[in-house]
């Protein structure tokens, strides 16, 4: 080693972790740079994002350190440096991974310098791991959902060696502050407030993928969202997979509640949306904070899983049929206005068609604006995998069937009482099939599309809501 990188290698030694990662961006670039020259152009790269809203907003910090380090980012695959932030909660997301890996593969034969990178929830399990050192060689690097803040330094070690880098650790405790970001939207943005699961619902692989719940200091928090509306963030959504239970293992404990009053006090931020609610957690301090918050929006996406209390405890989310409608009785009391979708899965072990009805008869009471409906996915770990009664598919796409109508007639029904209200929308971009229309979002998450200048994104404008087309409106701009 020479004498000026022993001296770096001391200093670093030092820093704080995110002085250390901003040094390997630096170290990064120079690869960069060389790899410029080299191509007599500036380097792309493509960040693919497969998952959930915790993923993609990881994907935002995957590509604000790739920036940094002097890529031009761009949506296609052919770009010199391709990453897939990947999911595992259900088979059909690993599937699309390996399915489009093949496709990089063949772009990579023809452009031989260029690296393909493989991160996220699916990186965590260990024959996930095995297959791509087996099958897909041509991997570059392969890290996970625990030390993605080392993303630069795993750069540089990518552009360091010839063969696959792998570094997976099985868990963390650390949560590592201000690294660059890249957001997909300028006027909003996801915000992290904790990461992991202790919930271990028995169907579920992410709390063995994302590791134990750890809530972010709410100073941070605070910080991040003033910052982001410096820079012209309107709309923040605040994520984790069960943020009613945000602050508990701090030093200084804090409710969910408790934090979503300091962020309302945040001065030029309109709007705050959050995912996910855990009905087990769900406290009466929270309805109150959101029917008396002028910001929180009127939207609530409140997992059901299933209608039956029986299905219900096997998947060990501790609540019954009764306690969730109770739950979502008090919430459309308090909150008439507010929309509530869920998540339904169809097909877990043991379930019967007679669970189903109960799941349909909680769809009909609760009326929710949208369901997210999922087939029963096996995943090798989890408790569910070695249940007995696992369901035929022919019985398990019955069941999904007759669920879906009810979820789909309930929801335009749901969706069409806003019909001749005129509401706030956030416009979010041009419409994708007709330029000359803007998409907007209202407070409930409804979806309309209306005249309008490209100049509007970003704004809060009223919109007269003139014709429902099942899950979406068209309407007209009232300014
Ligand atoms: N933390 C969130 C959910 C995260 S996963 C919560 O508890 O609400 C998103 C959704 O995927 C879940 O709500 C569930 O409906 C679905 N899901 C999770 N594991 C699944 C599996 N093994 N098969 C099918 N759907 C699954
Ligand atoms: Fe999975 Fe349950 Fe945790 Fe949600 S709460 S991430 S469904 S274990
Ligand atoms: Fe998928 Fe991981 Fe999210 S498994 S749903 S990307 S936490």
């Amino acid at each position: 080693m020479e004498q000026k990188d022993q001296i770096r290698t001391n200093e670093i030694k030092d820093m704080t972790e995110t002085q250390r990662q901003l040094f390997y961006i630096e170290k990064a670039a120079m690869y960069v740079q060389g790899l410029k020259e080299e191509l007599g152009r500036r380097p792309t790269c493509c960040v693919t994002t497969f998952g959930c809203q915790m993923n993609a907003r990881d994907s935002e910090k995957l590509a604000g350190i790739l920036e940094k380090a002097g890529y031009l980012l761009i949506d296609e695959e052919d770009a010199d440096f391709v990453i897939y932030n990947t999911c595992t909660v259900r088979d059909n997301a690993n599937q699309r991974v390996y399915g489009r890996l093949g496709h990089l593969n063949s772009l990579k034969k023809k452009m031989p310098h260029k690296k393909i990178a493989l991160c996220g929830c699916m990186m965590q399990e260990p024959s996930v791991i095995e297959k791509i050192r087996k099958s897909y060689g041509f991997v570059d690097l392969i890290f996970g959902t625990h030390n993605i803040y080392k993303f630069a330094e795993l750069l540089v070690k990518m552009f360091e060696s010839d063969g696959m880098v792998i570094d997976i650790w099985e868990d963390t405790d650390k949560i590592v502050e201000d690294l660059p970001v890249e957001r997909k939207y300028p006027f909003k943005s996801g915000i992290n407030i904790m990461f992991g699961c202790n919930n271990f619902c028995s169907y579920c692989i992410v709390p063995y993928v994302r590791g134990r719940e750890r809530s972010r200091i709410p100073k941070d928090i605070i910080r991040e969202i003033k910052a982001l509306v410096a820079d012209g963030v309107v709309e923040v959504m605040l994520l984790g997979q069960n943020v009613n239970s945000y602050g508990k293992n701090l030093e200084e404990p804090m409710t969910f509640a408790q934090l979503l009053r300091e962020v309302e006090n945040i001065e030029g931020l309109k709007r705050i949306r959050f995912m996910t609610s855990h009905p087990k957690d769900l406290s009466d301090e929270l309805i109150q904070v959101m029917k008396e918050s002028k910001k929180i929006c009127r939207h609530l996406h409140l997992p059901l899983q299933s209608g039956s209390t029986r299905i219900l405890q096997a998947m060990n989310r501790r609540y019954t049929k009764e306690q969730y409608l109770a739950l979502a009785e008090k919430i459309r009391q308090e909150i008439p206005d507010i929309a509530i979708t869920t998540d339904i899965i169809v097909g877990f072990p043991g379930e019967m068609p007679c669970d189903v009805d109960e799941t349909i008869d909680v769809i009909k009471k609760v009326k929710y604006d949208n369901a997210f409906t999922f087939i029963y996915s096996k995943r090798t770990g989890t408790p569910a995998a070695a249940m007995e009664k696992q369901v035929p598919e022919a019985v398990v796409k019955e069941g999904f069937d007759r669920v879906l109508k009810v979820v789909q007639d309930t929801a335009r029904e749901q969706v069409s009482r806003l019909l001749g209200q005129t509401l706030e929308a956030l416009v979010e971009e041009v419409n994708e099939h007709d330029d000359r229309l803007l998409t907007g979002r209202l407070s409930n998450n409804t979806i309309v599309h209306f005249e309008g200048e490209k100049s509007l994104i970003g704004q809060i404008v009223p919109v007269h809501l003139k014709e429902c087309r099942g899950f979406y409106y068209f309407g007209e701009m009232t300014i």
